[in-house]
């Protein structure tokens, strides 16, 4: 059944909407334990959740192996903008949901919270400009992309469609579905062939990734890669393609997922005092600018 009133292109409110879905699928275990009951989050009859359906429908629909082909050419060039990294910042940052402004944060907040939880536990600087970089690849929604090919839980195109892939059942309305080249368990892989040879559906994380590869060491890289692999990192759906560097890889990748979801505090970081480590923290990783 299709809501009434839903944008069709762009379904959700903001972006953010589907983060949110992610905390009542993934719930912090801490929060659950001090303060929330679990069916705070587990509300699946609000509107919300009826627009986050909408919008994996589309994604699950939409996301074939010939257009993650098609998106990476088109994108992977990195010939649409060039600009310092702090108008990337500000540029992010129009992203704006005006549909609560009172207790959401912009792109930037949730980045700056995220790489300063880094920070606190004290891990190596490179995973703190992971926090600050790893959802850059948003920008791709202001490129005009719509929602669905910027966010959402990745999986791999060109093979069978996990079971475990949060609204699974949307998948068989996927031209893949039936494409006899795509649908069995390897499709165009071997076994584990190693993630490094397999498409991903397109979204902000292989595109910041692609954009950072030259940049950091590889840990971070996985990192960037695979925030949003939820089938994997959570659920383990796809051991059969990973080699064992990938899952030694892996464990960078669980380590970082905490830090994105659980971060969010409603007092906005203090950029002022922030800002000189951070400019540091930039200059000794990447160049003055980067190519969108
Ligand atoms: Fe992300
Ligand atoms: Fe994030």
């Amino acid at each position: 059944m299709k809501a009434t009133n839903i944008d069709e292109k762009n379904p959700l409110e903001s972006l953010d909407v589907w983060e949110e879905d992610l905390l009542e699928r993934f719930p912090d275990p801490d929060n659950i334990v001090q303060d929330k009951t679990k069916e705070e989050y587990r509300n699946y009859e609000t509107p919300a959740r009826e627009t986050v359906k909408e919008f994996y429908r589309l994604n699950h629909l939409h996301q074939t192996y010939d257009f993650v082909l098609q998106k990476e050419k088109e994108f992977l060039r990195f010939d649409k903008k060039e600009m310092p990294i702090w108008d990337a910042f500000t540029f992010l940052n129009q992203l704006v949901d005006d549909s609560d402004p009172d207790t959401d944060l912009d792109q930037m907040q949730h980045l700056l919270q995220t790489s300063e939880a880094i920070r606190t536990d004290g891990h190596p600087d490179w995973m703190v400009l992971v926090g600050l970089l790893h959802d850059m690849g948003k920008v791709l929604c202001l490129f005009g992309e719509p929602q669905w090919a910027v966010v959402g839980d990745t999986f791999p195109v060109g093979c069978a469609f996990s079971d475990k892939i949060v609204f699974s059942e949307f998948f068989k309305d996927n031209p893949d579905y039936n494409d006899s080249r795509y649908n069995t368990r390897f499709g165009v892989y071997s076994p584990n062939c190693g993630l490094r040879n397999v498409h991903m559906s397109w979204g902000h994380d292989e595109y910041v990734y692609q954009m950072m590869k030259n940049h950091l060491p590889e840990p971070a890289l996985y990192m960037l890669r695979y925030h949003s692999f939820y089938p994997q990192h959570r659920e383990n759906a796809y051991d059969h393609l990973m080699d064992s560097h990938d899952h030694e890889m892996f464990e960078w990748v669980k380590l970082f997922n905490p830090y994105d979801l659980y971060s969010k505090t409603p007092t906005p970081p203090d950029w002022n005092k922030l800002r000189p480590y951070y400019e540091n923290l930039v200059a000794k990783y990447l160049p003055p600018t980067l190519k969108f």
